[in-house]
């Protein structure tokens, strides 16, 4: 709280005056809480100018382009930090000592096996399922397994549940992509890196050795440190809300991937690589790029924009850098990294862009790497949901940690007045 107030002025001359609140880093917040009791709501429709929360773990300022999570920014964790450290300091607020770290990835590491009788799930969905929705069914259903770690008002239970899914995620996502494609499951390796392991689970068979490729493994541990939070976006905002009513934490988190889903969201790094193939050559892009800037027409150039970034999205610069590492690692030349660098560079040249602060995100160039990795474009958001698990898992404990109040937004209500009710209907 500052010494700052803003006051109100009503129509009949009275005012209200609200507390102005201050954070460590950002804008200032005026205290809206006290308008309700005065007959009072505020109007803010996507959230645009309310701060839903307080949180003390990741930072945006979207127009210096910076992102910072429990301090640190994200091109020093990508560079010089690792997935399950970057996890670490998300959940616990500070940098682990080697002890610490050593405790917590064992701690993940042991918990990367499923119950057996969740195989058997996965059998009841249609091999052709997107594995988003097996993802999304699979994850609330862990509650229907791990039930000694449930209650959400017991400190331990909820580190349990959080150890539990940042472990098992991994192996679901690899079992998502193996039921697609007829081939048995893979377990876990506990002697591999997080993303070492993931990527054994996607791509081992039981016929030959799976040795994994450490450029690719560290671009995969690069795509999940780049995604693991980013404040209160639409899925956070949507596990806080499930979980402020006390819902247990794989439910919060199936309801967080269900948001994610959406192409304005996580979906938009498959719908971005859709839109490259569909350009398919340079000589196409203006073509796209007027469409895009058509107000009559419905489609967006995917992987630019951002509702807090107007200004490079700071992950996009190295989700580029990494790209290059990947392509150059497995000697391809993708027509569609030069058809992106190519987008990218017309966009950021044309006024329309230029006006509305339109840039790359981080989805523009991830589906260009985990395409040259081999995993199908469906497969993208699954592991954007993968990583993000430790972000929702952080905003969710802190919410518990620090004491909530259900989510009841109110609304302007525009519909019928009272009216009386005639049935049209034969009795
Ligand atoms: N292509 C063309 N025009 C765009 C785009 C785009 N990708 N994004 C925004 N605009 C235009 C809008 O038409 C609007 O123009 P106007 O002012 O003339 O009406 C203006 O820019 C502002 O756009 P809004 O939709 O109001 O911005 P908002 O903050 O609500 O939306 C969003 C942000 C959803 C990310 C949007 O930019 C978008 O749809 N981008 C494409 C999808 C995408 O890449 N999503 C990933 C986001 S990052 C993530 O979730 C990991």
């Amino acid at each position: 709280m500052t010494d700052k107030k803003v006051t109100l002025t009503l129509q009949d001359d009275n005012s209200i005056e609200l507390d102005v609140m201050q954070g460590t880093l950002g804008q200032d917040v005026v205290d809206v809480r006290a308008l309700g009791s005065k007959g009072l709501f505020t109007f803010d429709p996507g959230f645009t100018s309310t701060a839903s929360c307080e949180s003390k773990i990741t930072f945006i300022d979207g127009d210096e382009g910076i992102l910072l999570h429990r301090g640190f920014p994200i091109d020093q964790l990508a560079t010089h930090s690792n997935y399950l450290e970057v996890c670490y300091i998300l959940l616990n607020g500070e940098a682990p000592t080697q002890a610490q770290f050593d405790e917590f990835c064992t701690t993940v590491t042991r918990h990367t096996m499923i119950h057996e009788q969740i195989t058997r799930l996965f059998h009841g969905f249609r091999r052709d399922s997107h594995p988003m929705a097996v993802m999304c069914g699979v994850t609330g259903a862990l509650a229907a397994f791990y039930h000694d770690s449930l209650d959400v008002n017991i400190e331990r239970h909820r580190e349990i549940a959080a150890f539990r899914l940042l472990s098992k995620m991994p192996t679901m996502a690899a079992m998502c992509y193996k039921y697609s494609i007829g081939q048995p499951f893979v377990y876990p390796r506990n002697d591999l890196s997080y993303a070492g392991n993931f990527l054994h689970m996607m791509f081992a068979t039981p016929c030959e050795e799976y040795k994994v490729n450490p450029v690719l493994e560290r671009a995969m541990d690069r795509i999940l440190i780049l995604h693991a939070d980013h404040e209160q976006n639409a899925s956070t905002s949507t596990v806080r809300t499930a979980g402020s009513s006390g819902a247990n934490p794989f439910a919060c988190i199936a309801a967080g991937i269900a948001s994610l889903w959406g192409p304005a969201h996580g979906g938009a790094n498959e719908a971005t690589l859709r839109m490259l193939e569909e350009i398919s050559t340079v000589e196409h892009i203006p073509e796209f790029v007027r469409r895009a800037k058509d107000k009559n027409d419905s489609f967006r150039l995917m992987g630019f924009g951002h509702r807090v970034y107007k200004n490079y999205d700071p992950r996009a610069t190295v989700m580029r850098e990494t790209c290059h590492e990947v392509l150059n690692e497995l000697g391809m030349k993708d027509d569609l990294l030069e058809v992106a660098m190519e987008l990218e560079h017309i966009a950021l040249n044309d006024p329309y862009f230029i006006e509305r602060k339109l840039y790359p995100n981080v989805d523009f160039y991830s589906g260009i790497i985990l395409k040259a990795m081999g995993i199908p474009s469906s497969m993208f958001t699954v592991i954007f949901a993968m990583a993000r698990t430790v972000g929702w898992i952080a905003h969710w404990k802190e919410m518990h940690d620090e004491g909530m109040k259900i989510a009841r937004p109110r609304q302007l209500y525009t519909g019928y007045t009272e009216r009386e009710f005639n049935s049209a209907l034969n009795k």
